[in-house]
């Protein structure tokens, strides 16, 4: 018979270790080492958090519960498990994993769920909204270069951001389908332009199992005004990002943590138009991420 309690190393009480070491020890003839490697840790971690906070049956339930919700919630236009994940902040922590940073490279952030695909192509300086709306006219432009500051052409630039309701076009079917979006080409120098409306702050969905998180954790769901860009070109990585407006109340506690300092704005007035003038450097497809250079000296170490 297996005893379900081992003192360990520090004396400390261990419930049922054996369990742990079966189910781990049960993979190893998973056929993909990577799952495997992943599986162990997740294993591991999450017997230990049951141990460590002593879940009774009542609050696994709670758990599963509010997981089937997750899930329930869901649809096209609905994306639960990317909400949990952003305000638990793991999306943040699996960006700094996997993007490539450094000098001359702009700083990523979030993608959110709100990032509907590749939208029509205007031309550079044109407006990304198909409806009037009351706000102040804004003018973003500036360049996308490589690291050494040197011009990438043709280079796509992909735009989204919130109506002054607080909502994105998918979200309000008041709004015709992909105001407030855009797609611009970069021109031979590498600039883009094109005109918009100041963003403004908006709650993330809050009404399905993240918002009851979120309230569960003493925590308001706002985000601080931004507009989202996706930069793409061939022989680069993608760049996933935010400009944020200065000046925003919530800059100091997005519910999602997306803010870096680099990523704020402050619009100047030219010409009688707000305008924002903002380069964006993007990474070298072959320049290594944060993982891939701890995976070589972890590798470097094993030899
Ligand atoms: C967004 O900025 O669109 C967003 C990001 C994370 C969660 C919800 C919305
Ligand atoms: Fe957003």
């Amino acid at each position: 018979m297996t005893s379900i309690i081992a003192v360990n190393d520090s004396s400390r009480e261990e419930i049922f270790p054996e369990l742990t070491r079966d189910v781990i020890d049960r993979m190893k003839d998973a056929e993909s080492a990577r799952l495997r490697e992943i599986l162990e840790l997740v294993v591991g971690h999450v017997h230990a958090i049951v141990r460590e906070a002593k879940i009774t049956h009542d609050e696994w339930w709670q758990a599963i519960d509010f997981l089937t919700r997750a899930g329930k919630m869901c649809s096209d236009s609905r994306q639960e498990f990317i909400l949990l994940s952003d305000i638990l902040g793991i999306s943040m922590l699996v960006d700094a994993i996997d993007h490539v940073g450094g000098p001359g490279l702009s700083e990523s952030t979030v993608l959110g769920p709100f990032y509907a695909g590749q939208q029509r192509e205007l031309a550079a300086g044109e407006s990304i909204l198909l409806r009037e709306e009351q706000s102040d006219p804004l003018e973003m432009r500036g360049r996308v270069t490589d690291s050494q500051g040197r011009p990438i052409a043709n280079a796509l630039v992909e735009v989204w951001q919130t109506a002054p309701n607080q909502l994105y076009d998918v979200q309000d079917e008041d709004q015709p389908d992909g105001h407030l979006r855009g797609s611009f080409r970069t021109d031979g120098a590498g600039t883009y332009r094109f005109r918009t409306i100041t963003p403004v702050s908006y709650p993330i969905p809050n009404d399905g199992p993240a918002g009851q998180l979120l309230a569960a954790m003493g925590r308001h769901p706002f985000r601080p005004a931004h507009i989202h860009f996706m930069i793409s070109a061939p022989g680069y990585r993608m760049l996933v990002t935010h400009l944020f407006l200065d000046g925003d109340k919530y800059l100091g506690s997005d519910a999602v943590f997306g803010v870096k300092p680099s990523l704020i704005i402050r619009p100047r007035l030219i010409e009688g138009i707000n305008t924002v003038e903002y380069d964006f450097g993007l990474a070298d497809e072959r320049e290594s991420t944060r993982a891939q250079v701890e995976e070589i000296h972890r590798q470097r170490r094993e030899l």
